[in-house]
Parts: C-alpha cells; sequence; structure tokens
C-alpha cells in the first residue's frame, strides 16, 4: 500500500503504510478500498462543487510542469484539480483547509491526479508557518477566501440563514469557539461592534440588544431564532430592501468564529515569504473587508519609495518586493455569475514576487 500524506498543524500522519513528512515526495497513492470509501463518505452528496473564476486563476497563477504550488484553502478542491492538471506527475500540490470535509474530498481527488501530493488540516496562517518553517519554496501560493459550497449546503453546520439548524458555523468543527457561545456569551457591546464592522452591520446595535434583550429570558440556539431576533430589531423597510435581513449578522458571526480576518493578516505575509522569485500570489476575495486587506498588502508589496511626499528626493532607497499582475481586481463575467451566483461578489487579485535587490546584485556581480 502507497501513502497519501496528511498532516494537521502541530501532529503528522500518513494514510496508508509509509509516510516520510517530506514535501515533495512522488504522486502517494491510495489503496483503492480506501479511495472507494472516501467516494461513499464524502463524494456523492456534494457533487458538483463550482469553484469561483477558476480560468482566470490558473491563467493568473502561470503553472509550470512540475512547479510546487500551495491551495491554503482546499474546499471541494476544484480550482486544485486544475492546478494539479497543469503540475503534471513532476509537480507537488501542497493543499490546506481546516475542515475535515475537505480532507475527505483532498483523499478522493489526490486518487485521480498524477501530481505530488500534501494535505495539511489546520488554519492557513498555522499551516504556512509550518511549510515557512521547513524552508519550502513555492512558485504559486493562492486563497480562495471564505466559506465553501460544501460547508454551506451541510445544512446541520448553521452556516445558512435559511434553513433551521444548531448555531455554529465552524469549519473547524474541534474548536471550542461557535456562533452560539458568540450569541449567548458576548456582551452587548462586543456583540454589536463584531456586527457592525465584520458584517458592516447598520442596524448593529438595535440587533445586538434584541438578542441581548431574548437570551435574558431564552436561549438563541439555532438559526432561526436568529433570524427572527434580527427580523424583529430592525425596521420594517430593511426586512425588505438589500438582501436576506439576516446575511450581514451570519457574515459577522462567522468571520468572528473563524478568526478570518486575523488568519488573513498573518496569512498573506507568510505565503509571500515562501514564494520563490518569480512566483505568483493570488487571492480571490468575497467582501469588502478581506478584498481592502488582499488589495492594501499586494500594493505594498508593489512599492517602490516610501519616503513622505513632502521630501525632494529619495532617502529611503526601498525598491518594490513584487509587481502587481492585476492593476483592478478580475471580476467574474455575467455568464458566471449566471452559471453559479455565489460568484457574483468575487474579486481577484494577484502580484508576482521580484528578484530580492541582494539577488539581483550578485547575479550582476557574477556576470561582471
Ligand atoms: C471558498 S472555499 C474554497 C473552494 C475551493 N477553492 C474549491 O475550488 O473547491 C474556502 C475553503 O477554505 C477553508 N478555509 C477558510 N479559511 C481558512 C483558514 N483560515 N485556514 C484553512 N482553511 C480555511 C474553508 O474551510 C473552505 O473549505
Amino acid at each position: 500500500m502507497s501513502t497519501i500524506l496528511l498532516e494537521m498543524t502541530g501532529k503528522r500522519r500518513s494514510h496508508g503504510a509509509h509516510g516520510s513528512g517530506r514535501q515533495g515526495r512522488r504522486a502517494p497513492r491510495q489503496a483503492p478500498e480506501a479511495a472507494a470509501a472516501v467516494r461513499r463518505r464524502g463524494g456523492s452528496r456534494h457533487e458538483g462543487h463550482v469553484p469561483v473564476l477558476a480560468a482566470e486563476l490558473t491563467r493568473l497563477l502561470d503553472i509550470q510542469p512540475g512547479g510546487t504550488v500551495v491551495d491554503c484553502t482546499f474546499g471541494g478542491g476544484g480550482h486544485a484539480r486544475m492546478v494539479a492538471e497543469r503540475l503534471g506527475p513532476g509537480g507537488t500540490l501542497i493543499a490546506i483547509d481546516r475542515d475535515p470535509l475537505a480532507e475527505r474530498r483532498f483523499l478522493a481527488l489526490a486518487e485521480e491526479i498524477s501530481c505530488g501530493v500534501r494535505f495539511i488540516r489546520g488554519g492557513y496562517a498555522e499551516s504556512l508557518q509550518l511549510l515557512a518553517d521547513e524552508r519550502l519554496q513555492a512558485d504559486a501560493i493562492y486563497f480562495d477566501l471564505g466559506m465553501s459550497s460544501m460547508q454551506v449546503d451541510t445544512r446541520e453546520r448553521g452556516f445558512s440563514y435559511s434553513y433551521e439548524a444548531p448555531l455554529d458555523m465552524r469549519m473547524d468543527p474541534s474548536q471550542p469557539l461557535s456562533a452560539r457561545e458568540v450569541v449567548a456569551e458576548w456582551d452587548q457591546r462586543r456583540l454589536g461592534g463584531a456586527l457592525r464592522e465584520l458584517g458592516e452591520e447598520r442596524h448593529a446595535a438595535a440587533i445586538a440588544r434584541e438578542i441581548v434583550r431574548r437570551r435574558e429570558t431564552e436561549p438563541i440556539e439555532t438559526t432561526l431564532q436568529l433570524v427572527d431576533a434580527i427580523n424583529s430589531a430592525i425596521p420594517a423597510p430593511a426586512r425588505f430592501a438589500g438582501g436576506h435581513p439576516a446575511k450581514r449578522v451570519f457574515q459577522a458571526l462567522r468571520i468572528a468564529v473563524n478568526d478570518e480576518l486575523g488568519q488573513l493578516e498573518r496569512g498573506l505575509p507568510l505565503a509571500w515569504r515562501l514564494l520563490r522569485t518569480g512566483g505568483v500570489l493570488a487571492a480571490i476575495s468575497f467582501h469588502s473587508l478581506e478584498d481592502r486587506r488582499v488589495k492594501r498588502f499586494l500594493a505594498d508589496r508593489a512599492r517602490g519609495c516610501v519616503c513622505p511626499p513632502q521630501l525632494p528626493v529619495c532617502v529611503c532607497g526601498h525598491e518594490p518586493e513584487g509587481s502587481l499582475i492585476t492593476r483592478r481586481a478580475v471580476v467574474p463575467g455575467a455568464e458566471e455569475v449566471a452559471r453559479n451566483p455565489r460568484a457574483a461578489s468575487a474579486r481577484l487579485r494577484a502580484a508576482r514576487k521580484l528578484a530580492e535587490i541582494s539577488e539581483v546584485s550578485s547575479v550582476m556581480g557574477r556576470a561582471a
């Protein structure tokens, strides 16, 4: 039997007979009976995951056969499959996700692709740190942020305001904090702040007040109980304008529960550090809180002089570390949105890492 390398941040285990823990091993294969079990458990129910901006992402990543690519948000593996096809048998795909459901999908995909594979289950911030500690160098690293269709469509996980389910929203079901604790325990001020900052919810204060008022008599434990509290807190016209009234609150809770912005703030610099010269970092975001962070991070990498504007000449000597491949965010076309309405808010940005100054001068020194 051969091996698929599976890890959790902090732990390492292998699926199969052997496991070395080094990336770049030749495509470890899974026993046929294990693959069949994976398909039975996770395959059929969530068929049809549609990767967003897939052609645009794979084009920008500029994947060459034999390269090393890190997918920080594996999900259903839609993007990863396309990347793996381009990497070919000499390449390596390292996939990260904090959701055990994604790990099951990875096992099924690993059966079908020819490149070397490795899966790390954990937050991408911690997982990228692990790869940095190993001094991994990647040709491309990408993020497809937010939740997967598999997560939204698994009703009992409580990501959706459309179905009755326990308030949960954890991407990693083993983490202690869930939406239930946030709604039950955060004080009114903290709750209101989170709804305003993470959901950009105009009626944050009123909704937080209503949640606290209701939970004094009866705990709010399900998605539809929360939707009811939101509906009664906001003015009637707001219930019928601008999409589902609970959309922003659910977004805020999900971001808070999964520390999504903290992960992004820590993950982007680590991903940049792992890139080889000439490598590409790309991110697809689904709301302005993420997109702003990605845009600012990439723009900062591409910035030259950082002297105050009042200085007549540059004294900082700062050189750009990267060049933007996307001047403006790439957005899906009308056809993609018609096919997959979840793509509507997607924004894709990418930058290429430039040679560091010390590298350039040592090459020039050698040439002279
Ligand atoms: C939008 S889906 C990715 C879909 C994937 N690109 C595809 O084509 O199937 C996002 C995935 O990222 C995972 N995720 C989100 N934030 C994460 C984080 N900080 N660390 C690890 N995984 C994360 C989620 O669990 C989810 O499976």
